[in-house]
């Protein structure tokens, strides 16, 4: 049997998850973003009570999803959670790794009191548009506004 066949393992997040998360990330969007990732790893480290999750293949993360409770984060109650990023190795996609990274993190978030959970997407992120539409997300109420200089 290959590691691909292998069901993911899910488990809380750590800073030493940066250079495979940077990776996955770097598989994705073709860009390699260091400083960002340990800003949002570190962030969601010391803000959450709730940790981040990265799903693990033979040893190797092969999906993350960061997120917790929001802390009042744009004005949201505590009892909404944040989902802020979510990516899977593209050679693992499809095989409802996000879906088990999500369930994951809206069980842990639920027993901390959570009842909603948001997010935002790029309009035209249609896999991630998909993708949480699947999983059960709806239209919010938060509006997005913008104003050029
Ligand atoms: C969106 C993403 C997280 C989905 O991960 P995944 O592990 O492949 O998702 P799942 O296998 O759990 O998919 C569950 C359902 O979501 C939908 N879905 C997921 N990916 C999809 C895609 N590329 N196109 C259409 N629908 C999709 C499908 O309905 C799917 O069910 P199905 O496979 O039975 O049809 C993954 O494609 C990804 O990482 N995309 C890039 C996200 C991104 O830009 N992140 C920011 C930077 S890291």
């Amino acid at each position: 049997m290959t590691g691909k066949s292998t069901m993911p393992i899910i488990r809380k997040m750590t800073l030493k998850d940066l250079k495979p998360i940077i990776e996955i990330d770097s598989k994705i969007l073709g860009a390699v973003r260091p400083g960002y990732w340990e800003t949002k790893l570190i962030n969601a480290e010391k803000n959450s009570p709730v940790s981040s999750l990265v799903a693990e293949i033979d040893g190797r993360p092969v999906g993350f999803l960061i997120g917790g409770a929001s802390g009042w984060e744009y004005g949201v109650p505590e009892s909404t959670g944040l989902i802020d990023a979510v990516g899977v190795d593209p050679e693992y996609q499809r095989r409802g790794i996000a879906t088990l990274l999500f369930r994951e993190m809206a069980a842990n978030l639920k027993k901390v009191g959570v009842n909603r959970v948001t997010t935002f997407v790029t309009w035209s992120n249609w896999e991630l548009l998909k993708f949480f539409n699947t999983v059960g997300f709806k239209m919010g109420k938060m509006v997005n506004l913008e104003y050029d200089i």
